[in-house]
Formats: C-alpha cells, sequence, structure tokens
C-alpha cells in the first residue's frame, strides 16, 4: 500500500509492558498527547508470567500516575498489537527511542508490524535526554541492591517497588 491517504484524526496507542512505568515513559506519554488526538496507554499481558507486577498492578499504577491526565484513556492488550490497535480504530502506534542501540529493535517491529497492518503508521518520539539511561529493568536491578532511583520513576511506583524488592530480600 502506498502511503497516500492523510491520516485524519490521530489516535494513538502507546504500547508497553510498563513493569514499571518510568519517567522516561511518562515524558514519552505528555510528547504523544501533543501530537494525537486521543491517546491509548496499552499495558501488554504477558503470557510468560515474568512480569515484575501483574498485569492488573501495572494498569492500576498506570492509572493512578496518568490522573493528572485525564483525556489519556489506560487500557491493557494481549496477542498482536496490529489487531489490538484495529480494533481500538487507532492509526498510529507511538514509541519511544533513547539511543541507537533502541533502534534496530524497534526497526523490526515497526516493519513487522507495518507489513501486518500496513495502514497502521508507528511513530517514534525521542524521549527527553534526561532519560536516555532509564529502563524499567535497570530501575529494578538497582532499587534491588538498595541503590537510589528517586526521580526516576514517580513516586508511588517507587514506594511500591521498595515494598516489593527490598521488603522480599529483607525476608
Ligand atoms: O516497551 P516494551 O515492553 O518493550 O514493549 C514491547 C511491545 C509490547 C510493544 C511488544 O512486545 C508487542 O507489541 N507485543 C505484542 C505482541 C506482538 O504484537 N508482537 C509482534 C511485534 S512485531
Amino acid at each position: 500500500m502506498s502511503p497516500s491517504a492523510a491520516l485524519g484524526r490521530v489516535v494513538a496507542i502507546y504500547p508497553g509492558s510498563f513493569d514499571p512505568i518510568t519517567s522516561g515513559h511518562l515524558d514519552l506519554i505528555a510528547r504523544g498527547r501533543r501530537i494525537s488526538d486521543h491517546l491509548v496507554v496499552a499495558v501488554l499481558e504477558n503470557e510468560s508470567k515474568r512480569a515484575l507486577f501483574s498485569m492488573e498492578e501495572r494498569v492500576e499504577m498506570m492509572r493512578e500516575v496518568m490522573k493528572p491526565y485525564p483525556d489519556v484513556e489506560v487500557d491493557s492488550f494481549k496477542g498482536l498489537l496490529v489487531e489490538y490497535a484495529s480494533t481500538r480504530g487507532a492509526n498510529v502506534i507511538l514509541r519511544g527511542i533513547r539511543a541507537v542501540s533502541d533502534y534496530e529493535y524497534e526497526l523490526q517491529m515497526a516493519l513487522m508490524n507495518r507489513r501486518l497492518r500496513p495502514e497502521i503508521e508507528t511513530v517514534f518520539l525521542m524521549a527527553g535526554e534526561a532519560y536516555s539511561f532509564v529502563s524499567s529493568r535497570l530501575v529494578k536491578e538497582v532499587i534491588a541492591l538498595g541503590g537510589n532511583i528517586e526521580g526516576l520513576v514517580p513516586k508511588l511506583v517507587e514506594e511500591r517497588l521498595k515494598r516489593r524488592l527490598q521488603g522480599e530480600t529483607r525476608k
């Protein structure tokens, strides 16, 4: 399909595991709101169960953190992202790029998604440079080892992480 028709109303899906939400994710959501008419943050329901927080917990934390942005919808999905996007009437998938190292994986996913659903565009946004090193994986590792992650995740997420990871190590 050649990309000729204008997108019109932009309904954007920002998908991710969000295990847990970081300040980098929040930065991207703030940017995503500016370029879409409706933004849906979609939390992946991982089948593998390897997430630290359950899907319900991740959705609940996201809803809490999104309270200042009532226009942003928080939802969950499982299965193929493009199928979910399609059922939601979305025409854009938003993804964040922190550094060149993100690009290869993101490009692969974007091209696969385009092959599956050519009408849905993936739009990459650059995360704020202050968050270019922040990832959910590193944040979990640092806090589990007693390091300070203040400012790298929302306050309520920091508290939940401490309870889950530092509480567990003290047992
Ligand atoms: O930010 P994350 O956690 O790396 O997000 C990855 C995500 C959720 C975007 C990706 O794993 C995904 O889209 N999963 C849904 C299954 C799917 O559609 N797979 C094919 C991707 S090309």
